[in-house]
């Protein structure tokens, strides 16, 4: 059977063997080491030899001091965490597919104890609306961020890419969705802020503008720097974070003007038309940009992919990469295959090895 998904497609040096790739998916593995469970790397791997084009890692946090937001979660920041994933980005490869790191900041998003500096910090001191699914109580109130603490968490994401780059990954993705930290601050709704990082979108882009000019001379021109975005917050889930489809493309129109090889949009489900107008995010961000698209969200069988590929150069799949090792086979062969639920996924935080 043929399809555009199975077609190739080129960004700079690198050749994506089919549209299909491996979401971002945090597993809370990771020791006091700071690296993933042999088996949660190894799952990587056998979904790259399954037939991938695009692996994703789980979110990486940037620091040692606010950048965690769940327990387990992994760093490349010393040459242990380096050696570790340059093994699996070598396994990737050897497979045709392409590696990118995704670097994460949480923000507000953090609490109590799950960072081991303990500091919370945010664009303004608002808390998320929802409850912390971690802890089932409030999330605490953040302290603004001072110039000192901007400097400080752009220096986390420069040697977190220095990391990635040392370790073999073919791009590095600056995650600026689901009400992370970038997220915070391009989202008036999280900031609030009086100084040049808040008010006009143009002041609340600075502070992704300044990470990204900071973060590309670590990533050769021809490897891939990529941003992903969404209009949903984690703990915010119900909120609309940018106020119409005009704002949104205002945001895209601006990413279009960085150094960057991509954007990612992340959706709850990839069909749903945006901002009360009849067309989707991919739709819009299309519109506003001739970087390349990836769009995620509830993209499950091949129908689905071909349809969300109508808008987008990649599609990604979270749940059904995770669940269905022989994913892309069933795409490829047009096999049915379920839209797997949010409880199902709860397997990727346990200790049981995923095929
Ligand atoms: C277990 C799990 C962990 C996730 N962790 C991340 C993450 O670290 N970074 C991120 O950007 N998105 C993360 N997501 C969201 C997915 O990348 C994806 O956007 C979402 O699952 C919707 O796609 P789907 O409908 O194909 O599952 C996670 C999703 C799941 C199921």
């Amino acid at each position: 059977m043929s399809s555009d998904l199975f077609t190739p497609f080129t960004i700079n040096e690198f050749t994506f063997k089919n549209r299909l790739g491996v979401a971002p998916m945090t597993r809370m593995s990771a020791g006091d080491a700071s690296i993933p469970r042999q088996d949660v790397l190894d799952f990587l791997v056998t979904r790259a030899k399954n037939g991938a084009g695009l692996v994703y890692t789980e979110a990486i946090v940037t620091d040692y001091e606010s950048a965690q937001g769940y327990p387990g979660q992994a760093r490349i920041l010393n040459q242990d965490q380096v050696d570790a994933w340059h093994r699996v980005t070598d396994d990737i490869r050897s497979h045709g597919a392409v590696s990118i790191l995704q670097a994460f900041h949480c923000g507000r998003m953090a609490y109590e104890g799950v960072n081991p500096a303990n500091r919370i910090i945010a664009p303004s001191p608002i808390a998320p609306k929802q409850d912390n699914p971690m802890t089932g109580k409030p999330y605490d109130l953040p302290k603004e961020m001072t110039r000192f603490d901007m400097d400080h968490v752009i220096n986390g994401f420069v040697e977190t890419a220095r990391g990635a780059m040392a370790a073999g990954f073919d791009g590095f993705e600056i995650h600026c969705a689901h009400g992370y930290l970038h997220n915070q601050f391009l989202s008036a709704y999280s900031n609030k802020r009086s100084d040049d990082y808040g008010g006009s979108m143009e002041n609340r882009f600075r502070f992704i503008h300044e990470t990204i000019q900071a973060v590309r001379p670590e990533i050769p021109m021809d490897r891939l720097l990529v941003v992903r975005v969404s209009n949903w917050g984690i703990a915010d889930m119900d909120v609309s974070l940018f106020k119409d489809a005009e704002e949104w493309k205002e945001m895209i129109a601006r990413f279009s003007d960085e150094p960057i090889d991509a954007i990612s949009v992340s959706t709850y489900d990839y069909s749903e038309k945006a901002f009360g107008t009849d067309q989707t995010m991919a739709a819009l961000t299309r519109e506003a940009t001739e970087l390349p698209v990836m769009i995620c969200g509830k993209i499950h069988d091949r129908e689905s992919a071909e349809a969300a590929l109508k808008d987008a150069d990649l599609v990604l799949s979270g749940k059904s990469m995770l669940l269905n090792p022989d994913w892309v086979a069933d795409v490829e062969s047009g096999n049915p295959s379920k839209l797997y639920s949010s409880d199902e996924a709860g397997v990727a935080y346990t200790d049981k090895p995923l095929p």
